[in-house]
């Protein structure tokens, strides 16, 4: 049993944890490799992970995978990364149902080739009643394409008259963001020593605790997701109050 787990509050966990997986390129060139032997590697973790966040009992597991601007690396490493995103799916669905997760997807989905969305739209079928942990993938996703998305649902309600603007409150923001149903992350990840949000959840990350490792993400394993969640615990959550108010 690992001491660090041992540490773990179990009635003070967060209900959601946000990843951004970075490091796989600098990974890989470090050993010499091309950069999307980093990007397989990097799936090892995703499993590792994945399977200590489903352990503990965490509810909501959000991926950074792929960004908006992502789509404006090389060709080849595109293309890999989306060959890679099918297989892993395709070969991780039935595991996924075994231990009962349910996938979901959040991002621009038009942007994905469609071999890729119909692997997904498949595996989200496969999980769709399961009742664990809800694995969150943001895949070609990025929060101001988020904010975008949803303002202009927004306003074409207002234009049909199904909305009024007096009535656009931040629960009707919510509603529309593509997180919507899911609670706010309290504690967002980021691997290997990049201090920046590099356009994820612009607006859920409100009052999220932030933890940055050096760490690769593709030596990324349950002990260091321990070790975030250890130090989250030591925390104190104001949310704008102050120390005595919170209790
Ligand atoms: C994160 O690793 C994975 C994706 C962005 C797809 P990177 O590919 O960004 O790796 P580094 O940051 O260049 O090392
Ligand atoms: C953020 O990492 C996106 C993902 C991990 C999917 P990037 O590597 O794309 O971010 P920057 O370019 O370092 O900000
Ligand atoms: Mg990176």
């Amino acid at each position: 049993m690992s001491q660090l787990l041992d540490k773990i509050d179990k009635q003070q966990l967060p209900r959601h944890i946000a990843i951004i997986m970075d490091g796989n390129g600098r990974w890989a060139k470090e050993k010499g490799e091309d950069r999307l032997f980093g990007h397989v590697h990097g799936v090892e973790s995703v499993r590792d992970v994945v399977e200590g966040c489903a352990e503990l009992g965490i509810e909501y597991l959000t991926l950074y995978a792929f960004s908006t601007e992502n789509w404006e690396r090389p060709g080849y490493e595109v293309e890999g990364l989306m060959e890679l995103l099918v297989v892993t799916i395709r070969d991780e669905a039935e595991t996924l149902h075994k231990n009962n997760i349910k996938l979901h997807v959040i991002g621009d989905m038009s942007m994905l080739p469609k071999h890729a969305r119909d692997e997904l739209a498949e595996a989200l079928e496969i999980t769709k009643e399961n009742s664990g942990l809800n694995l969150i993938m943001a895949l070609s996703y990025s929060g101001r394409w988020d904010l975008l998305n949803a303002v202009r649902i927004i306003a074409d309600k207002v234009k049909k008259n199904e909305l009024e603007t007096e009535k656009i409150d931040q629960d009707v923001i919510e509603k529309y963001l593509c997180t919507s149903g899911f609670p706010d992350p309290e504690l967002m990840i980021r691997t290997s020593g990049e201090y920046r949000i590099s356009n994820f959840l612009l607006y859920q990350l409100a009052y999220t605790e932030l933890y940055f490792t050096e760490v690769r993400w593709p030596d990324f394993r349950k002990e260091n997701l321990y070790e975030a969640i250890l130090d989250f615990q030591n925390r104190e959550r104001r949310f704008g109050k102050i120390s005595e108010q919170i209790l």
